[in-house]
């Protein structure tokens, strides 16, 4: 089976992972312009201020993406290079940016794939609290709808915010992200609630436009599966499922959330302050929703605890994705087990955990419409004779992409695929170490791009539409 001629084959980047020019041209300064800074928060203090200075060299990176074939972008806009201080005065620089950046997309037909938000929020707003701060909903609904009207003449595909449940845990949870709390649920849960609010406000600003394009947001896909068939390992599953990935999808694709939490929540004195008209919007909303974006890496193999975990504040290793981490309220932990496989960073690689998980969706969500929104292999490539032969990237892709064929055959309305990453980029917590790309970057020469065996392998699977999968 070749794949069906409306499915993209894509792949993506985030812009603090690539723009660099952290300073230029007007941008304002974004959280993690300061949280990097901070000593010890990041691999060995790496930050994004050049990152791959993608900003300047953006046209060579286009060129490459059309010679592989690729048929969509998904990028991100920095909210900052738009509207500095988050909700004041409008930067023309940035707006014609992005401008440039769509437009050679268009010149080479990628269709570009644009994220609202993906994690660089403007400091200014950071300030007054950011997403715990309800008036954060309103600026990010101004901000969204500046993007529309000036970019949506040409993007159709809108993805509002990039796993939620990462930059939440990671920043109010964890501290490994910015605002950089830790264990504070009450936050945790309250930011989620905002940023369900929001993504259903622009949603609705969205369709006001009538800009004939569609609109969606991008979740991480991480379903969770108990360590063996005990009763209470399996409840640990389903709990893991309802907090980690039902309380994200359901107030998107079903306009409530998950009672099992809610009940919680309840008990604790965690709700979320929400008012009816909040709670309308999303149940108002939540059939507005074009498809469901899925950033998918690794499951989670759950186990159930007993006894109090120690803090969640972890230390960088263990905010990285490495199972072994108790969930907030210490009912379960995630763990490595000796019969899976794992990345050189602990990520379990298992493409039938992924074919597992669509099925959950489905029997949940229906029909909904999914693209893999991200999808990929964080590894330090290796090169021979100058050549850089990331075979364990081509297979791991491999692999994934097949489960996308057979869900496609089962029934399962996947309509793109984007590997992460287009290039190498900067990893939020793990420096350059960790590669993730098709063009690789060489930080010792002057950020010169090279095309890896992925390059050539990715181009070969475009032009022949996965035919050989
Ligand atoms: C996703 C993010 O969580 O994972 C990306 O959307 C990120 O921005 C990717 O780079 C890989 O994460 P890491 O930690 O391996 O760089």
């Amino acid at each position: 089976m070749k794949f069906p001629h409306d499915f993209l084959f894509g792949a993506a980047s985030a812009a603090y992972q690539i723009e660099g020019a952290w300073n230029e041209d007007g941008k304002g300064i974004t959280n993690w312009d300061a949280f990097s800074k901070i000593p010890g928060k990041t691999f060995e203090g790496t930050n994004g201020d050049v990152a791959i200075d993608h900003y300047h060299r953006y046209p060579e990176d286009i060129k490459l993406m059309a010679e592989m074939g690729l048929e969509s972008y998904r990028f991100s806009i920095s909210w900052a290079r738009i509207i500095p201080d988050g909700d004041g005065a409008i930067n023309e620089k940035g707006i014609q940016f992005y401008n440039n950046i769509i437009d050679e997309c268009l010149k080479y037909g990628i269709v570009p794939f644009v994220t609202l938000y993906h994690w660089d929020l403007p400091q200014a707003l950071e300030d007054k609290g950011g997403w715990i701060n309800k008036d954060i909903v309103n600026a990010f609904a101004r901000y969204a709808e500046i993007c529309y009207k000036a970019f949506g003449d040409r993007v159709k595909h809108w993805i509002t915010f990039n796993e939620t449940v990462v930059f939440c845990t990671l920043g109010y949870l964890n501290g490994a992200h910015p605002p950089g709390y830790v264990n504070d649920a009450k936050k945790y849960f309250q930011a989620t609630h905002h940023v369900f609010v929001a993504h259903a406000r622009v949603i609705q600003i969205y369709k006001s436009l009538k800009q004939y394009g569609e609109i969606g947001i991008t979740h991480v896909f991480n379903p969770a599966y108990g360590v063996d068939e005990k009763e209470e390992n399996q409840q640990a599953a389903f709990h893991a499922n309802n907090y980690q990935t039902f309380w994200y999808y359901d107030p998107i694709l079903k306009g409530e959330y998950p009672t099992y939490v809610i009940d919680a929540l309840r008990e604790k004195e965690l709700t979320p302050d929400w008012n009816e008209e909040e709670l309308a919007l999303l149940r108002e909303m939540a059939g507005n929703n074009d498809f469901i974006g899925l950033n998918y890496y690794q499951p989670a193999r759950v186990i159930k605890i007993d006894e109090p975990a120690e803090s969640i504040a972890m230390d960088r290793d263990k905010s990285t994705g490495r199972p072994g981490n108790p969930s907030f309220d210490s009912y379960y932990r995630t763990v490595m087990m000796d019969d899976k496989v794992y990345t050189k960073w602990g990520w379990e690689i298992s493409a039938e955990g992924f074919m597992q998980g669509l099925r959950m969706i489905k029997d949940r969500y229906g029909d909904v419409k999914l693209y893999i929104t991200e999808n990929g292999l964080g590894d330090e490539d290796p090169i021979i004779e100058g050549e850089i032969v990331d075979v364990p990237r081509i297979k791991y892709i491999e692999e994934h992409l097949r489960a996308v064929k057979l869900a496609i055959q089962e029934g399962i309305n996947l309509k793109g695929y984007y590997a992460w990453s287009v290039i190498d980029l900067l990893s939020w917590l793990n420096g350059y170490k960790k590669q993730y790309g098709f063009i690789y970057v060489d930080h010792k020469n002057n950020l010169e791009r090279r095309k890896k065996l992925s390059f050539h392998w990715y181009k070969h699977i475009i032009a022949t539409r996965g035919e050989e999968l």
